[in-house]
């Protein structure tokens, strides 16, 4: 797997505004550069001389079944990437055993992308706009389309300051709107997050929105054990450690390091998950070695979408597969519930 280079060629066919939405963070890009390099500096203890002769990646999510411990992030518009966008990305996760999770800002309707792959396992991602009927409708469509879960994304409250996307505006062209929503004011991403998201979520809107359907409701965007914590007292089923890949606040922790904080903070009463920079096999080992029970996969699924479509985004998971495969191998482990902390060695303890 070679995600540089296929994000080279990704760049390549985009306009070169889609490319700086696509590959952008904010302020400096520092948190957005931190992600992958954080989980870089963490090296494996493996073990040697355990049975290695089958090794398995199957997992559950929330009681679902996959095939893989990695997950399709949701990403807005991205028909910009591809023409089948969304549509593309979910079959290409079907084709994988993979779970997808759909943008509210998808340019692709819930139910047309629940259609192209009726019995894959696939989740919806909740924005909360300012007038709250617009989440009542997202959530009841999805729960009548087959999606398993909600996912509550809580850290875009103000419109983030992503410089690349000023100096490269984005030109939205024709068919890339936002499928699932009515036309919303605002011309640009920022003023649109402006003038229509809601930015007095609280707890409360965990209660709210539990109410709203029988799906459980996963939390992304968790930096702090004790955030974490409270979703869960208020019955959040799951959280991800996210912090947007960098497009949000800048400087914020890169996930790697959140991560053991969150693990303690929910102490095995919800799933926690984690996003931002997975980049190899060993990236996602060290990821459920440290308590996650999956990682979410962004820019990635992007870049092979748009080289490959359908077939593109497969192909992207499966290289995450063959790595992990042979990662979980090479450490001793075959089965993923066979991952502990202690086969990475964090910086400080390192020779411990
Ligand atoms: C182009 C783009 C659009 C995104 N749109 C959304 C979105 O609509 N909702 C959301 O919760 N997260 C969104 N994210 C964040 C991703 O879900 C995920 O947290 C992040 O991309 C993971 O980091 P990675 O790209 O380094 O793998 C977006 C990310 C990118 C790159």
């Amino acid at each position: 797997m070679d995600l540089a280079q296929l994000e080279r060629q990704a760049r390549g066919k985009l306009e070169p505004g889609a490319y700086a939405y696509f590959a952008g963070g904010t302020d400096d890009e520092v948190t957005a550069a931190a992600n992958p390099a954080a989980w870089r500096r963490l090296r494996l203890r493996p073990h040697v001389l355990r049975d290695v002769g089958e090794v398995s990646t199957a997992t559950t999510l929330l009681g679902t079944p996959v095939s893989l411990p990695v997950m399709v992030a949701p990403m807005a518009r991205q028909r910009l990437g591809h023409p089948d966008g969304e549509l593309a990305t979910q079959r290409g996760a079907a084709g994988s055993g993979a779970l997808a999770v759909l943008s509210t800002h998808a340019t692709a309707s819930i139910e047309e992308v629940a259609a192209v792959a009726p019995d894959a396992p696939r989740w919806f991602q909740l924005y909360v706009h300012r007038d709250h009927s617009l989440a009542e409708g997202l959530v009841a469509r999805a729960a009548a389309a087959g999606y398993g879960a909600v996912v509550l994304t809580v850290d875009l409250a103000v419109p983030p300051n992503r410089e690349r996307e000023l100096r490269t505006p984005l030109e939205l062209p024709e068919g890339v709107g936002l499928a699932n929503l009515p036309p919303l004011a605002g011309e640009d991403v920022r003023e649109r997050v402006g003038s229509n998201f809601d930015p007095s979520l609280t707890l409360q809107t965990i209660d709210w929105l539990r109410g709203l359907s029988e799906l459980p409701l996963v939390v992304k965007g968790m930096l702090r054990g004790d955030d974490a914590a409270a979703c869960v007292e208020h019955g959040a089923a799951a959280v991800v450690v996210s912090n947007h890949g960098g497009r949000q606040l800048d400087s914020a922790v890169s996930t790697a390091e959140a991560l053991p904080e969150v693990v303690a903070a929910v102490a095995g009463r919800a799933e926690v998950y984690v996003d931002g920079g997975i980049r190899r096999g060993t990236d996602v080992v060290k990821a459920l070695a440290l308590g996650a029970r999956a990682v979410l996969v962004g820019r990635p699924i992007l870049w092979g979408l748009t080289c490959g479509g359908a077939a593109g985004v497969r192909d992207v998971l499966e290289g995450y597969r063959e790595e992990l495969e042979r990662d979980l191998a090479l450490c001793g482990v075959p089965t993923l519930d066979q991952l502990s902390a202690d086969l990475v060695a964090m910086p400080g303890r390192l020779g411990t």
